[in-house]
């Protein structure tokens, strides 16, 4: 086919709160090109305040998640234009990886093929990732020559034990979806024929929870990373102060009311009726 128009290389549909994401290059295995990163933050910002989006999905068309950046667009084309351009379509790709990390709303990963190099940028911006069993994860770049960079070799080196990640980013074999949740590159694996229905049964319990609370939990995960331990029991302090400004207050009000005198819900055992 000739190439996508730059608004087709990203599909969305919102369905009961659950805004479901594609990369939508399946002819070229959803690789990452300029026109995709430039689309994709789009797509995101246009998702992020939207009051019937409760929890976004990333997923791929096709039998793959994304096969990485776009050796051609991505790579080839901007080196051919010099520093500037590199910097540019770094910049485009980066952006909309970052924005992801610290989007308004809980994100879910459905890897449902292929995931490679560059791949494992957004899927570390992922709040929950579930990958079918036999997906297949890889670090290639070491197969053509360069470094796992743009971030590839910090997500391994952060998700996976050390012994794990220096092998899968020197060996350039590949891991299978299975392999990968043991190994803590994603949360869990299924069948391929149940992620759909296992992802939509995730969005569906974090859609009962209450936002503002999600937010500042799925933030707080990222940032105590590097913090000290005196310094993340301060932040969590600041944090649920801020959260209480936001509703939070009532919220927990009115949890704590269910709970010890309507006797109406357990919070061991699932979330109050906000
Ligand atoms: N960049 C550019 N084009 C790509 C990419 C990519 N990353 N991945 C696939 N394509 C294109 C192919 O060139 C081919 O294009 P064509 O139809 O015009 O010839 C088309 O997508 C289909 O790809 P095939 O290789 O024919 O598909 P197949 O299903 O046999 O193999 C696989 C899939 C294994 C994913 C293979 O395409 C592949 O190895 N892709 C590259 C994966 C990779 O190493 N990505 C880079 C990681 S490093 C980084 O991101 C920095």
């Amino acid at each position: 086919m000739t190439d996508r128009a730059e608004e087709d290389t990203v599909a969305v549909r919102v369905e009961d709160r659950i805004a479901w994401v594609s990369y939508n290059r399946p002819e070229k295995r959803n690789c990452m090109s300029p026109k995709l990163n430039r689309q994709m933050l789009r797509v995101l910002e246009s998702l992020e305040f939207r009051e019937d989006v409760g929890v976004l999905v990333l997923t791929g068309e096709g039998d793959a998640f994304s096969a990485g950046m776009d050796l051609k667009e991505y790579f080839r084309e901007n080196e051919a234009l010099g520093i500037g351009a590199i910097r540019k379509s770094q910049r485009e790709a980066y952006g909309w990886w970052d924005r992801l990390r610290w989007y308004e709303k809980p994100t879910i990963g459905m890897v449902n093929g292929w995931a490679f190099g560059g791949a494992y940028g957004p899927l570390h911006a992922l709040d929950i990732v579930v990958a079918a069993d036999d997906a297949t994860f890889g670090l290639s770049e070491i197969n053509w020559g360069i470094l796992p960079g743009g971030g590839a070799s910090k997500v391994a080196q952060e998700l996976m034990p050390f012994r794990k990640a220096i092998y899968h980013a020197m060996m350039g074999e590949n891991l299978t979806g299975k392999q990968a949740a043991e190994q803590g590159l994603v949360t869990e694996s299924v069948p391929a024929d149940q992620l759909h229905a296992r992802v939509t049964e995730i969005a569906q319990v974090l859609l009962k929870k209450d936002p503002n609370a999600l937010r500042a939990t799925k933030w707080a995960m990222r940032r105590m990373a590097e913090m000290t331990f005196d310094n993340a029991m301060d932040y969590l302090i600041r944090a649920q102060e801020a959260l209480n400004g936001m509703g939070g207050l009532e919220a927990r009000k009115e949890a704590t009311r269910q709970f010890l005198d309507e006797k109406t819900f357990k919070p061991g055992l699932g979330a109050f009726d906000a």
